[in-house]
């Protein structure tokens, strides 16, 4: 690599809020470990969007350090990566007021998410409505290449996409548009008693979803009982067995085997045995994580002394980004106040 040339630049966020579940670590945490070791990582967790629903915020403190935890717990490294609290860089919440103006209304009513939560939901709030251009904006600022995430936000990445060109044809270039990374196996966890739906932290029964903080002997009994279907044969098809496809899935995301290998494997074998073995995978990939974040989350001052050095790094790099927005809108820059001229974002 020329020494100009820059490494590709990552960014993904994750909520506070919630129990993070097996389908969390699958399309989240596992992948911002993995792509950390190709580009500049940025990880933020985002507080600002936990609000669009009814939170506890008496919880919404501990719940962070606990995120933050559970992010170096499951590989994030804080020098090599940027790993910061969203409402500490004050860029994001002004971001969302300036693309709101590029997003249209109409894309943001036909957010899958937004229609389920709001149906969800008794009290439906705006921030729900708008919580894709704060996510927007989120990944913008970064002048992000790849975004890391689960199948589920595939849409709300289009949006991300549709919004920094939109902006780029009526302002001049501003963003880089962004690609997602969707896992191929493992973007999209089921729930273990209803194979149809996704595996939530909202949405699905206690049962049915894995949380990473499950001892072992409770993982184990949610394979026990996970729902497959009446044939006998142990094979990956999605659409007509989905509950055994969810279970190798889970499998080669627990430990790296491939899909055909798992099916050679259990060639022969009865449902029973595939739901021990992989309620046994699982608990071999949790349990070291769950003792890494017990001992982490213990450290309070620790954690919020590396979310403090995140947050400075994060507003250094998108600092050239919002100026850029404000002054390429045509609003008055002050000599003293705004930085722009002083710095231009990368790439540009
Ligand atoms: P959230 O907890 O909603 O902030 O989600 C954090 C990350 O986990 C996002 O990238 C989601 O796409 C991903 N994710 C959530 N549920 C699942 C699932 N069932 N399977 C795979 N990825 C998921
Ligand atoms: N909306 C995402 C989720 O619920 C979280 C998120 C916020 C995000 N901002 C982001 C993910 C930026 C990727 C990039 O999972």
């Amino acid at each position: 690599m020329a020494a100009t040339e820059q490494k590709p630049r990552i960014f993904s966020g994750i909520q506070p809020t919630g129990r993070k579940t097996l389908g969390n670590y699958s399309g989240g945490f596992r992948q911002y470990a993995q792509t950390q070791e190709t580009g500049d990582g940025f990880f933020c967790i985002v507080d600002l969007h936990s609000l669009s629903v009814e939170y506890d915020p008496a919880e919404l403190r501990r719940s962070t350090l606990d995120l933050a935890a559970l992010l170096f717990a499951t590989g994030l490294d804080a020098e090599r990566s940027t790993v910061f609290c969203q409402s500490h860089v004050t860029a994001h919440a002004e971001a969302a007021w300036l693309l709101s103006a590029v997003t249209s209304y109409g894309q943001l009513g036909r957010m899958t998410q937004f229609k389920e939560k709001a149906a969800a939901h008794e009290f439906v709030s705006a921030a729900l409505f708008t919580y894709p251009v704060l996510m927007a904006g989120d990944i913008l600022l970064y002048q992000t290449d790849f975004v890391p995430v689960g199948d589920d936000q595939r849409q709300h990445l289009e949006l991300a996409r549709d919004v920094a060109q939109r902006f780029n044809h009526r302002y001049g270039e501003t963003f880089r548009v962004p690609e997602a990374i969707i896992p191929e196996i493992g973007g999209r966890i089921m729930d273990l008693q209803e194979p149809a739906d996704k595996m939530s932290t909202t949405l699905s029964s206690e049962q049915g979803a894995v949380y990473i903080a499950d001892p072992p002997d409770v993982i184990r009994k949610k394979f026990k009982t996970a729902v497959t279907d009446s044939e006998r044969e142990i094979r990956y098809a999605p659409r007509e067995k989905p509950g055994v496809s969810n279970l190798l899935e889970i499998m080669s995301v627990a430990t790296g085997e491939s899909i055909k290998a798992l099916e050679q494997r259990f060639v022969g074998a009865g449902y029973g045995d595939l739901k021990d073995a992989v309620g046994e995978s699982v608990v071999e990939l949790l349990s070291p994580i769950r003792e890494r974040f017990e001992a982490l989350r213990a450290d309070e001052r620790e954690l919020q002394r590396l979310l403090s050095v995140g947050a400075e790094k994060a507003r250094r790099a998108s600092e050239p980004t919002l100026d850029l927005m404000y002054d390429r809108m045509g609003f008055a820059t002050s000599e003293a106040g705004r930085f722009f001229g002083a710095a231009r974002p990368r790439g540009l």
